[in-house]
């Protein structure tokens, strides 16, 4: 697949692992024009909370804000609805939480939004990374391995009406044969060539990823610990745009 550098940009997801608004915020001025999506995780968010979004917004970045919400159907319909109204444009439950909670936070969507406006991308979390199969079975008490685990959560996402899930490079393409093309896939342990590893494991280029059908890559530390983020980001995307 031939991508422009603007649709390669888009597919980005710069995870914006920081304390607090003032780190992002210095990334953000290295990396200004360039539009890629945007990552906020839970510790950014908890410290920057929804001026910092606000303001991602106010200067036309996409948003995924990374949550994980995981509790019970009517306190996760709560903060869907709250995220929702927030403007982000895409945040994820743990599908661990069963489909009545992933159906409720829908429904929170709905609530905000209106069944006929747009509205966020909801997708889930299926097994976290750090999951080994010896906790998968001895500690969460999911037998199996943990790549079926992640099959069935990814079913049960798309049965209660979600729009995808975030998943291992690796997982891309049994997720799509199992629930659809359509079904989105945001990956992250995406390393280019030559990058540090860190603490990922079952890693995937760029383009390897893109190839593999992934819709959303979430790329942090190679971009956000590089002496240079800007020519970092363009690399990669230079490697998305050539065929
Ligand atoms: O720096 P790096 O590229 O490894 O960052 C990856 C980002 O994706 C981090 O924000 C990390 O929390 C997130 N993530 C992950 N593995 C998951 C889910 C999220 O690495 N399974």
């Amino acid at each position: 697949m031939l991508l422009t550098t603007t649709q390669a940009a888009g597919r980005i997801m710069v995870a914006l692992d920081y304390p607090d608004a003032s780190g992002a915020e210095k990334l953000l001025q290295q990396l200004e024009g360039i539009p890629c999506y945007v990552k906020v995780g839970m510790q950014l968010f908890y410290a920057g909370g929804p001026s910092f979004i606000d303001s991602l917004k106010t200067r036309g970045y996409k948003v995924f804000l990374d949550v994980k919400m995981h509790d019970i159907p009517n306190t996760v319909k709560g903060g869907a609805n709250s995220v929702t109204k927030l403007g982000v444009d895409m945040f994820n439950v743990h599908a661990a939480g069963g489909t009545a909670m992933m159906e409720a936070a829908l429904e929170g969507v709905y609530a905000a939004v209106g069944s006929t406006a747009s509205r966020p991308v909801v997708i889930a979390v299926t097994q976290l990374t750090s999951t080994s199969k010896a906790m998968l079975n001895e500690q969460i008490g999911i037998a199996g391995s943990v790549e079926e685990a992640v099959i069935r959560y990814a079913q049960l996402t798309k049965q209660a009406g979600l729009d995808g899930v975030v998943a291992s490079p690796v997982e891309v393409e049994a997720i799509k044969a199992a629930c659809g093309t359509a079904f989105q896939t945001i990956t992250p342990g995406i390393r280019p060539a030559g990058a540090d590893v860190n603490d990922q494991t079952r890693i995937m280029t760029p383009r390897e990823a893109l190839d593999r059908g992934t819709d959303y890559m979430v790329i942090g530390r190679p971009i956000t610990a590089a002496p240079e983020p800007r020519a970092a980001i363009e690399s990669i995307i230079e490697e998305l745009t050539i065929g």
